[in-house]
């Protein structure tokens, strides 16, 4: 008996294999060798035995890619390594400046680069844990994602299993899912003879379709998805000298890299690359909004580093935004958290850049001048990836004799009070603080944001009426809701106010770094909060510092160290603080990294900058010496740089720091104070 189920398992297995490998030459190569019924009797043959033998299922079968049961909610992953962002370019010449600080960072005068196009999807990360496609989730905040596994099983592109003997212990494979352009028609079809909404571009159907909480539905959506780049992995076979390396090693595990992928050397590459591929970019069978460039050399990736959340070793380089031609319906006013007056175009619907546009931003009143925008003109709109469209110019040729000239009104439209412009500032300002409706529903939104106190499910619509009905006045005041009050509100059923009374609830328990940004200080944005986090560890220890401690955070200046100021000085401000920690909002605090630090480390917050080759120690060897003194070592000198460690050759780092007056040091010079 044994003997017979062990022959079914082994024919189970091989059916598995072989039908992972008709996936693969289908998906990812676009080249099958079966027909399809053939593929579809191996298909059911599998099925039939794991009906009969229940217990021969396992998770990496083919049969198993669709049928999970809808989740209520997706649970939350952390990303065992971030996933960060792309420093972005336009322009020849940002590329230019990018190339060169690559060059002058590692001393070198040409740079291999490995080159892909930059797929306009959703990123997503892959976890594999001996061999098995265990996880995947979304980017999220980069730290932690959505876990979208049961969506990402139905791609059947990504390998369940990975095909080979020896799997690696894990691996995290970075990629995008995306939806092709000839999916994507076909989709909006058949959501057409549905009576269904179509969906305004790729982009928006593969992220409607892969955060699909029944996996049912991602299952009839055909998605796409391509690999370009590794997370956290304990993997032996993983080439550790080239991207290119790891991409074509991505590829023998069965990933799909794109066949636009290249490598090329040099400045006048980069450019054919992105020129050559801006030419093919219509007949692709995706969308892509640019291309990336990626110092191919990994040793050279570790050497270069980070800044905040971009890599300084890659940029993605984006085509041009399009433009298109619309008429200036009018012009609203619209208050910002901080009390921006901002005037906003009302635009004729237009379609451009893969959505239809109805507003545009117009800035400030300088900019209104400048552009000379009368209401009823027609403008050029733009609107380029995600950015918020914008008018970029009239075509006063066109103008009608009855356009009107546009004022910025001398109080806020919302509340009344007096707008004032500050010293220094463009925009136009209202001073009624807290007190005016527009700033507090802002000010609201900002606490409950995605990447503050992630308060799912509160948007603006109901932040409107809650505030307008007065039932929430300040950000401590959510956490006073109950049932009754926002069961009250428009279109809020009993279930949705439990929802959003859970979400509240979840809230409370947040981190430090996520309560300081969520505050709204001026000037401290996601970064800032998180560095003010780590260094100070205490909400009690950020409002009493002072402005020479604060200041020894990374990247903090006397800017932002009097916006903090003033926030804490204000006795409203610490007022909602005590009532949000009163009501049970709490997070970790600890020593923070700072106390710890100054007390050991003699180059604490000093900035050091290489340049010219060294007689003795090599870049790497300096710039371990600096960091295990808590020294920091930048590629670019700036006002900030304390000293600029010159050798033999120095680039144009030397004649800077010499024109800011930094202090310079030879080697022995540096020696010297390292003891
Ligand atoms: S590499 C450390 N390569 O662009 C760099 N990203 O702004 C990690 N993207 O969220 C990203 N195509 O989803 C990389 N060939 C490509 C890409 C790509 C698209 C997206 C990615 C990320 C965003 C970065």
């Amino acid at each position: 008996m044994n003997e017979k189920i062990d022959k079914i398992k082994q024919h189970a297995q091989d059916l598995r294999a072989e039908i992972e490998l008709h996936n693969y030459r289908y998906y990812v190569l676009d080249n099958p060798t079966i027909p399809d019924a053939e593929y579809d009797k191996q298909l059911r043959e599998l099925q039939r035995i794991e009906q009969d033998y229940p217990q021969l299922i396992t998770a990496d079968s083919p049969t198993q890619r669709v049928g999970a049961a809808p989740l209520k909610a997706f649970p939350q992953i952390l990303h065992r390594k971030p996933m960060l962002s792309l420093n972005n370019a336009f322009e020849d010449v940002e590329l230019e400046t990018f190339n060169r600080r690559v060059c002058e960072g590692l001393s070198v005068d040409s740079i291999e680069y490995a080159v892909e196009p930059k797929f306009d999807g959703l990123a997503v990360s892959l976890c594999y844990e001996d061999g098995i496609f265990k996880t995947g989730a979304t980017r999220g905040d980069g730290y932690m994602g959505e876990d979208i596994t049961l969506n990402l099983r139905t791609i059947k592109s990504i390998p369940l299993s990975l095909p080979v003997d020896n799997p690696p212990p894990l691996l995290e494979v970075r990629g995008e899912v995306l939806m092709l352009k000839a999916d994507f028609l076909n989709l909006n079809q058949r959501q057409v003879a549905k009576g269904e909404k179509e969906f305004a571009n790729p982009r928006n159907a593969a992220a409607g379709s892969v955060r699909q909480l029944d996996p049912g539905i991602t299952a009839t959506r055909r998605l796409a998805f391509f690999a370009y780049g590794v997370g956290e992995y304990q993997d032996s076979h993983m080439p550790l000298d080239k991207h290119s390396h790891v991409m074509a090693y991505l590829a023998l595990l069965h990933f799909p890299v794109a066949k636009e992928c290249d490598v090329v050397k040099g400045l006048q590459e980069l450019l054919a690359y992105y020129q050559a591929i801006e030419v093919q970019r219509e007949c692709l069978p995706y969308d892509i909004d640019g291309v990336v460039y990626k110092v191919n050399s990994l040793t050279q990736q570790k050497q270069l580093g980070f800044v905040s959340r971009a890599p300084r070793f890659a940029l993605a380089h984006k085509f041009p935004a399009q433009e298109v031609v619309t008429q200036l319906l009018g012009i609203d006013v619209q208050v910002g958290r901080t009390g921006a007056l901002t005037p906003v175009a009302r635009l004729k619907p237009v379609f451009v850049g893969g959505a239809t546009v109805t507003n545009a931003t117009l800035h400030n009143a300088d900019e209104i001048e400048r552009k000379d925008v009368h209401i009823g003109d027609t403008v050029i709109v733009r609107r380029a990836g995600d950015v918020i469209p914008e008018i970029v110019a009239v075509i006063l040729e066109k103008r009608r004799p009855d356009a009107q000239i546009f004022l910025m009104p001398e109080h806020c439209p919302v509340c009344g009070a007096k707008a004032v412009r500050l010293a220094n500032e463009a925009v136009l300002r209202c001073t009624g603080g807290l007190f005016c409706p527009a700033q507090r529903k802002q000010a609201i939104l900002h606490f409950a944001s995605r990447r503050a106190m992630d308060i799912e499910g509160l948007g603006d619509k109901l932040v409107n009426q809650m505030v307008d009905q007065a039932i929430v006045r300040t950000p401590a005041d959510l956490y006073k809701l109950g049932l009754g009050a926002l069961a009250n509100l428009e279109r809020m059923a009993e279930k949705s106010a439990n929802n959003i009374l859970r979400a509240i609830e979840k809230s409370k328990h947040t981190t430090l770094a996520r309560f300081i940004y969520a505050l709204g200080i001026r000037n401290v944005g996601e970064t800032t909060a998180k560095d003010l986090a780590a260094h100070l560890g205490s909400l009690d220890r950020l409002i009493e510092a002072g402005s020479e401690r604060l200041q020894q955070v990374p990247d903090v200046g006397p800017v932002v160290a009097q916006s903090i100021a003033d926030f804490f000085a204000e006795a409203h401000n610490c007022e909602v603080i005590e009532q949000l920690r009163a009501c049970g909002v709490h997070w970790v605090e600890h020593e923070g990294i700072s106390t710890l630090v100054v007390g050991m480390k003699p180059l604490h917050g000093k900035t050091f900058v290489l340049t010219g080759t060294l007689p003795t120690l090599n870049r790497e060897e300096a710039k371990e010496k600096i960091e295990a003194l808590g020294g920091k070592v930048s590629g670019s000198v700036s006002k900030k740089t304390d000293y600029v460690v010159v050798g033999a050759d120095p680039g144009s780092k030397y004649d800077k720091a010499l024109s800011l007056g930094i202090s310079v040091l030879d080697e022995t010079g540096l020696m010297e104070l390292l003891q």
